[in-house]
C-alpha cells in the first residue's frame, strides 16, 4: 500500500500512518482572511493577520515540538485519557494505534483509530468559504466495540490571543491582559489592549472558541486558564483531567494568565456499531455559534468544497490521473498567496503581512487566466506605485493607493522590479484583447527616494508626484515605458544592468556597487520587444499617437552607447523627471516602437557579444551575474564549473539566444544542473569555498534555498523558456522531475502542490505560498496545451508530449475563455510528438477553424466545447 494516494481526480487524497509526518501540513483558509494551517495531529495556528493570533504562531520546527495544539480528549470510566489527535504523553509511545488524513480542498480530515480501546475518531477541519472569521471541527466518536461505550468528553483550544511579535516581545506581561468570559456554549477571550513599543491600544479583538454536541447541548463546564487546565502535567498529559479542577460555569470570568478554552460536556454513552459528534468552532471578531448544528457544519463543508473546486484557472485532463489530481492543488496556489502573501504559514514565519511587487504581478497571472476582467481594476491600481524615475515602492497594502517604500525602511531597488508588470500586463491584453488599459491614467508614486534610491530626500506631504498643486497622471503605457527604459540606461561597467539591491533572487544582496545582472538585462532587453509590438498594436488599433513625458520621450530617443552614456542619459533624466519639463509629447506609436526595438536590440546582441562562457570544454551558456568586484560571476574557477540557471531562462525567455545558443544552453543546463534525485533543475552548481562577493545566498549551505536548490520557481521558468523556443521535450522533462518529486511523498514529505523548493535531500520546502504555482499554471495552460489569448482571440497552439495524451491518444482542459467556461479536448490517435504534429483544424459548435478561433465566434458560440484535431506535420 503506498502511503500517500489520490482518490479520484478531484484532489482528494488520503496519508496512511500519518502520525509519521507530524510536521506535514497544508493551509485552511477563506477569502475573509481566516489563515489556519493543520498537522496529521491538529498542530498549526491560526489568525487574522500578525496581530491577531488565536493560536500561537506556528513555525516548522513548533508544528512537532509544541503540545499546545487543537485536543479534544475522551476521558473512559476506568479513568483513563484518550487524545482523538494523539496527542498526549501516552499514545506518543503507544503502538497498535492507527492515524490516517484524507484531505481535499479545503477540508482536513483525521481518523484515530485504537482497535485496543474498541474507538475511532474522526475530526473534519474546515475554514468555511464564507464571510466569517471562523474554522470549524467535527469530532465524531465511534465505538468500534462490542461493549456500550461511556466517554467524557473535553476540547482544549489553547488561546493565544495576540500579536505575532508577542512571542519574543512581552510574552508574559502581555499575557496580563487577557480577560476571559465563559459564555452558554463556550468562551470569549478579549484582551485589554495591545501592548508594544509602538504603543498601547485599547484590545478589541474578539477570539472565541464555542462548542455543541450534535443534540444541541451545550458544553457542561469549562476552564480558561492553561494552569488550571494543564496544571503540572502538561497540555499532553493534563491534571484537571485527571483529577479535580476548579471548573468554570457561564458568566464566570478569568484574568491575567495564559488562557485555554477548555469545554467539558457531558458524559455519553455511546451503542456499539454508532457514533456521535461535537461541534466547535474557533472564531476571531466572528460569530462562532452559528457553525455549531450539525446541518450548518454540514452545509459549510459541502459549500467550501466546492467553492475550492471551482477556484483554480483550469483542469487539466491528462493520461495521468494522480498528475491531474495533484495540479487541482496547484490551482488553488495563487490564490492562496493572495489571501495569505508570504507570510502566515509555518515556514513563511517572516513577514507581517501586505503583498510584495515581484509577487503580486506573478501572482496576477494565474487569476487573469481565470479572469481577466475581474483583475483589470487592481492591476491599473497597482501602476500607482511606480515612481517617475521608473523604480517603485515595494510593499503594496490592501486598500486603493495604499504603497510602501520598504517593510524595514531600509533603501534598496530590486533591479527586476521593473521587469514583471509589463509581463502581467501583456498577458492581461492578450486574454482580453483590452489593449486600451494601456491608456488608462494613473499617478506617480512619491516619496524620499530619489534617483534610483541614491538621494535621500525630504518625505512629501502626499505620496502622488505633485505639479503647481494638481497630480500628475499619465497612461499605464508611459508607466511601463518608464519602468523598462530608465532600467536599461541603468548600466554597470561591463554593459549590463546594474544589480543594485538585487534582482529575481533576493539572496543576491551583496553586489549593491559593483554587482550586474546579465540575466536581467536579457529580460528587459525582450521586454523593450514586447513594448515595441504592444506599441505597434495601438497604432493598429487607432491609436497612431502616443503620449508620453517629454523628458522621457528624450531619454527613449537615445542611443544605447557605452556604460558612461547610458548612466549619463539616465542621470540626467532622474535630475528633471519630476518637474516634467516641456510636458507631454506626442510621438508616433510607430517611432515609440521602432526606439524601443532598437535599444533592444542593442543590449541583446552586447549578450550574445560577450556573456556567452564554457567550461573550458564543449559546454557553452550564458553568464549570469558580475559580483561586487565586477568580477564575472559563471565559467571555470580554479576546479569548479560555475553555472547559474536564471541566466539562462532569461536568455531563452527574451528571444537573445540563437536558436543554436537555445540549443547549446539547454545541454548545459542538462549536464551541469540537472539532479534528478532532487527534482530537477537547480539554481546554481556548488561553488566551492570561494565565493564571490554577490549575497548572502552565499552562506546558505549548499543545495539549500538560493544556494543550489531545485528552486521550483525559477525551474518552471525555464521549462516555460524552453517551451517559448518549441523544445517541448526539454521543457516536459524540467516539469516531470518537478511533479514526480513533489507527488513522491516518501521524498517530498509534503501534501500536494508545488513547493519553493527541494532540499538537498529532496525533501519539499515552503509549501503552497510560491510564485510557481502561477507559473506553473501559466506553463501548463499557456505552454503545454498551448490554450491562449492572443489580441482577445483564442490560439490553440499544444507542445504536449505522448505522456500527456491518454491511452487513445486524447487529453483535455477546461478553463475560462471570453468570460466563459470552455472544455477544450485534443485528439491525437497517433500520439506524435510535440515536434511532429501540427493543428489541422479546430471545431466549435458546426465550424471549423485553423489554430486561432476569432473572439467573435467564441462570444456567439451556442456550445462550450471546442475539438482541436493535430495531424502530422
Ligand atoms: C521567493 C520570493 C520571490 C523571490 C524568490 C527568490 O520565491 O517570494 O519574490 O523572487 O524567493 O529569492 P517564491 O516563494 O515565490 O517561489
Amino acid at each position: 500500500m503506498e502511503r500517500f494516494e489520490f482518490l479520484g481526480t478531484n484532489g482528494d487524497f488520503v496519508l496512511h500512518d500519518a502520525d509519521k509526518d507530524p510536521g506535514t501540513y497544508f493551509p485552511l483558509v477563506n477569502a475573509a482572511g481566516m489563515m489556519s494551517s493543520i498537522t496529521p495531529t491538529l498542530a498549526g495556528d491560526c489568525k487574522t493577520g500578525q496581530n491577531t493570533y488565536l493560536l500561537a504562531p506556528a513555525s516548522a520546527e513548533t508544528l512537532h515540538e509544541s503540545r499546545a495544539t487543537r485536543n479534544f480528549w475522551l476521558g473512559f470510566e476506568d479513568g483513563t485519557l484518550w487524545s482523538t489527535t494523539g496527542q498526549s504523553a501516552a499514545q506518543r509511545c503507544a503502538t497498535g494505534e492507527k492515524s490516517t488524513v484524507y484531505g481535499g480542498l479545503l477540508w482536513h480530515k483525521l481518523l484515530r483509530e485504537s482497535p485496543a480501546r474498541g474507538v475511532s475518531a474522526e475530526i473534519t477541519s474546515l475554514v468555511p468559504a464564507t464571510a466569517d472569521t471562523v474554522e470549524l471541527m467535527r469530532v465524531t466518536v465511534r465505538n468500534t466495540g462490542s461493549a456500550p461505550l461511556c466517554v467524557t468528553p473535553t476540547a482544549a483550544i489553547p488561546l493565544y490571543g495576540r500579536s505575532a511579535d508577542n512571542i519574543r516581545d512581552h510574552r508574559h506581561v502581555t499575557s496580563l491582559l487577557q480577560r476571559l468570559c465563559v459564555a452558554e456554549d463556550g468562551v470569549t477571550l478579549t484582551p485589554t489592549l495591545t501592548f508594544d513599543e509602538r504603543g498601547h491600544k485599547p484590545g478589541h479583538t474578539v477570539y472565541t472558541v464555542r462548542g455543541r454536541e450534535e443534540n444541541g447541548a451545550a458544553p457542561v463546564r469549562f476552564l480558561g486558564t492553561v494552569q488550571d487546565f494543564a496544571g503540572a502535567g502538561g497540555y499532553d498529559w493534563p491534571d484537571a483531567l485527571r483529577g479535580s479542577a476548579a471548573w468554570l460555569k457561564a458568566g464566570d470570568t478569568a484574568a491575567g494568565y495564559e488562557m485555554a478554552a477548555v469545554l467539558q460536556f457531558a458524559p455519553r454513552t455511546i451503542a456499539p456499531g454508532t457514533g456521535y459528534s461535537w461541534f466547535l468552532a474557533l472564531g476571531i471578531d466572528a460569530d462562532a455559534s452559528a457553525y455549531l448544528a450539525p446541518d450548518a457544519f454540514s452545509k459549510a463543508l459541502e459549500d467550501t468544497r466546492r467553492y475550492w473546486q471551482d477556484v483554480g484557472a483550469a483542469k487539466f485532463t491528462s493520461g495521468n490521473v494522480a498528475r491531474d489530481a495533484w495540479m487541482r492543488w496547484v490551482a488553488i496556489q495563487p490564490m492562496l498567496r493572495r489571501i495569505c502573501g508570504c507570510s502566515f504559514l509555518p515556514h513563511h514565519d517572516y513577514g507581517r503581512g501586505g503583498r510584495g511587487w515581484r509577487d503580486l504581478w506573478q501572482d496576477s497571472l494565474a487569476l487573469i487566466l481565470s479572469d481577466p476582467a475581474a483583475t483589470r481594476q487592481d492591476l491599473v491600481r497597482y501602476f500607482a506605485g511606480v515612481r517617475a524615475d521608473g523604480t517603485n515602492a515595494t510593499i503594496i497594502g490592501s486598500a486603493p493607493g495604499e504603497f510602501l517604500a520598504d517593510r524595514n525602511n531600509i533603501v534598496r531597488v530590486w533591479m527586476d522590479h521593473g521587469f514583471w508588470p509589463l509581463l502581467t500586463m501583456d498577458l492581461y491584453i492578450q486574454q482580453s484583447g483590452d489593449l486600451d488599459v494601456l491608456l488608462e491614467q494613473q499617478p506617480w508614486f512619491c516619496d524620499n527616494r530619489k534617483h534610483r534610491g541614491e538621494l535621500l530626500a525630504e518625505n512629501p506631504a502626499v505620496h502622488t508626484l505633485q505639479l503647481d498643486g494638481e497630480t500628475v497622471k499619465s497612461s499605464v503605457l508611459e508607466h511601463l515605458i518608464a519602468q523598462n527604459v530608465t532600467a536599461c540606461f541603468d548600466a554597470g561597467v561591463h554593459g549590463n544592468i546594474r544589480l543594485r539591491g538585487a534582482d529575481w533572487n533576493d539572496a543576491l544582496d551583496m553586489a549593491a556597487d559593483g554587482g550586474e545582472s546579465v540575466a536581467f538585462t536579457a529580460a528587459y532587453a525582450g521586454n523593450l520587444h514586447t513594448l515595441a509590438r504592444l506599441c505597434r498594436d495601438l497604432g493598429a488599433a487607432g491609436h497612431p499617437e502616443v503620449t508620453i513625458g517629454a523628458a522621457l520621450a528624450d531619454l527613449l530617443l537615445t542611443k544605447a552607447g557605452t556604460p558612461d552614456q547610458r548612466n549619463a542619459a539616465r542621470q540626467a533624466y532622474e535630475a528633471v523627471c519630476e518637474q516634467r519639463p516641456g510636458g507631454t509629447t506626442q510621438m508616433l506609436a510607430a517611432d515609440a516602437a521602432d526606439a524601443l526595438d532598437a535599444l533592444g536590440a542593442a543590449l541583446a546582441d552586447h549578450l550574445r557579444a560577450n556573456e556567452l562562457v564554457t567550461d573550458g570544454g564543449s559546454q557553452c551558456w550564458m553568464n549570469s551575474y558580475y559580483d561586487n568586484n565586477g568580477c564575472r560571476v559563471e565559467g571555470v574557477h580554479g576546479s569548479t564549473v560555475r553555472m547559474m540557471l536564471t541566466g539562462q531562462v532569461f536568455a531563452l525567455l527574451s528571444g537573445t539566444a540563437n536558436e543554436d545558443q537555445v540549443d547549446a544552453i539547454s545541454r548545459a543546463a542538462d549536464w551541469y544542473l540537472d539532479s534528478p534525485l532532487r527534482g530537477g533543475y537547480c539554481l546554481n552548481t556548488d561553488f566551492g569555498s570561494e565565493i564571490p562577493p554577490l549575497g548572502r545566498q552565499f552562506g546558505f549551505a549548499y543545495g539549500h534555498k538560493e544556494n543550489g536548490a531545485v528552486f521550483c520557481h525559477m525551474a518552471v521558468m525555464y521549462a516555460a523558456a524552453l517551451y517559448s523556443r518549441r523544445r517541448a521535450d526539454a521543457g516536459w522533462h524540467v516539469l516531470r522531475e518537478l511533479l514526480d518529486q513533489s507527488m513522491n511523498f516518501d521524498a517530498s514529505r509534503i501534501y500536494p502542490g508545488i513547493p519553493e523548493y527541494f532540499d538537498p535531500r529532496g525533501r519539499g520546502m515552503y509549501p503552497y505560498l510560491t510564485g510557481a504555482g502561477s507559473w506553473l499554471m501559466l506553463c501548463m495552460l499557456n505552454n503545454c496545451y498551448g490554450v491562449r489569448g492572443q489580441n482577445g482571440d483564442l490560439l490553440l497552439d499544444p507542445q504536449l508530449v505522448p505522456d500527456q495524451f491518454d491511452t487513445n491518444g486524447t487529453a483535455a482542459v477546461t478553463c475560462r475563455f471570453a468570460e466563459r467556461e470552455w472544455e477544450i479536448h485534443f485528439h491525437n490517435p497517433a500520439r506524435y510528438a510535440a515536434s511532429e504534429f501540427r493543428v489541422a483544424e479546430t471545431r466549435l459548435d458546426a465550424h471549423t477553424y485553423g489554430n486561432v478561433i476569432p473572439r467573435s465566434a467564441l462570444l456567439a458560440a451556442k456550445d462550450d466545447r471546442i475539438d482541436v484535431i493535430l495531424c502530422a506535420r
